[in-house]
C-alpha cells in the first residue's frame, strides 16, 4: 500500500483557534520574529521571548484539535505504519487528534531545552528566566522550538522518507520557509504524487500535481474519505 508523507503548517491548527503567522493580522504582524524567535532575540531579551511562548503556550493548552488533525488521525489509523507526520507546528493539535507518526521538524511548544547542557524536559507552563535545568541546575532554559537560523530536527529522517514516499500532501503552510518548503519538490524528484489543500494559495503551488483549496476542516475529511 502506498506511503504518504503529510507536511503540515499553522493553516491546519487555524480554526482550533490558532494564530497562523502570514495572513493578515498573523503572528508576525504582531511581533518581530527577529525579537521573539531567533538566538540573538533571546539573547538581548530572553524575558521577552519567554513571555511570547507562555502566551502561545496558554493558547495551545486552550485549544482542540479541529476535523483535519481528526482525519489525519483516523487515516493513520486505517493505514498503520504507512503515514507520517510532518509537522512545522509546535502545538500538540496532531497528538491530541490521535495521530502517533508525528514528527516536530520546528520543536515542540510543551518541551523545554537546557541551553547549557542540552537537556529537555517537559515544559512548565509558564517559563522564565528562572526556570532551573532538572538535570545540571542551570537557569538557561529555552523553549524547545527552531528559530530562525537553527537547522530544523528530524531533517535525515525526513528526507528518508521523502525519498520513500508515493504520495506527497501539504496542509495549510504558505511555502515560504524552507527547507519546509523544499519537500514538494524533493518528494516529486523522487516520483511521490503530490497535493496541496491550503485555504488559498501558497508560494509553491505550482509544483503540486494537485490542489484541494479550501478551510482544512473541510478539505482534509473530504480526502481522507476518498481514500478510505
Ligand atoms: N485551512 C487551510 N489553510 C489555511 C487556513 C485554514 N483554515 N487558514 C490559513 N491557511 C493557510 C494560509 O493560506 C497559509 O498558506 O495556512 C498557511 C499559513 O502560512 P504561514 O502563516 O506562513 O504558516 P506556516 O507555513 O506554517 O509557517 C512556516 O514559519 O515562522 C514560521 O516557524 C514558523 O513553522 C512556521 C513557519
Amino acid at each position: 500500500m502506498e506511503k504518504i508523507v503529510i507536511l503540515t503548517g499553522a493553516g491546519i491548527s487555524a480554526e482550533s483557534g490558532l494564530g497562523t503567522f502570514r495572513d493578515v493580522g498573523g503572528i508576525w504582524s504582531q511581533h518581530d520574529l527577529a525579537d521573539v524567535a531567533t538566538p540573538k532575540g533571546f539573547a538581548k531579551d530572553p524575558a521577552l521571548v519567554h513571555a511570547f511562548y507562555n502566551a502561545r503556550r496558554e493558547n495551545c493548552l486552550a485549544a482542540a484539535p479541529n476535523a483535519a488533525h481528526r482525519a489525519l488521525a483516523a487515516l493513520e489509523a486505517a493505514r498503520p505504519g504507512r503515514v507520517t507526520i510532518v509537522t512545522q507546528n509546535i502545538d500538540d493539535l496532531h497528538e491530541r487528534g490521535g495521530s502517533q507518526a508525528v514528527i516536530h521538524m520546528h520543536g515542540e511548544l510543551l518541551r523545554a531545552l537546557c541551553g547549557t547542557c542540552g537537556h529537555r524536559w517537559e515544559a512548565p507552563r509558564e517559563m522564565g528566566v528562572d526556570t532551573p535545568c532538572p538535570a545540571c541546575g542551570a537557569h538557561h532554559a529555552r523553549p524547545d522550538v527552531v528559530w530562525f537560523g537553527e537547522y530544523p530536527y528530524h531533517m535525515e529522517r525526513i528526507e528518508a522518507l521523502l525519498a520513500k514516499a508515493d504520495l506527497f500532501v501539504s496542509i495549510g503552510t504558505s511555502g515560504t520557509v524552507y527547507p519546509a518548503a523544499g519537500f514538494v519538490a524533493e518528494a516529486a524528484a523522487h516520483g511521490a504524487q503530490t497535493l496541496e489543500m491550503t485555504l488559498d494559495t501558497s508560494e509553491v503551488a505550482p509544483l503540486f500535481d494537485e490542489a484541494r483549496p479550501g478551510p482544512a476542516t473541510e478539505t482534509v475529511p473530504a480526502w481522507v474519505q476518498s481514500l478510505l
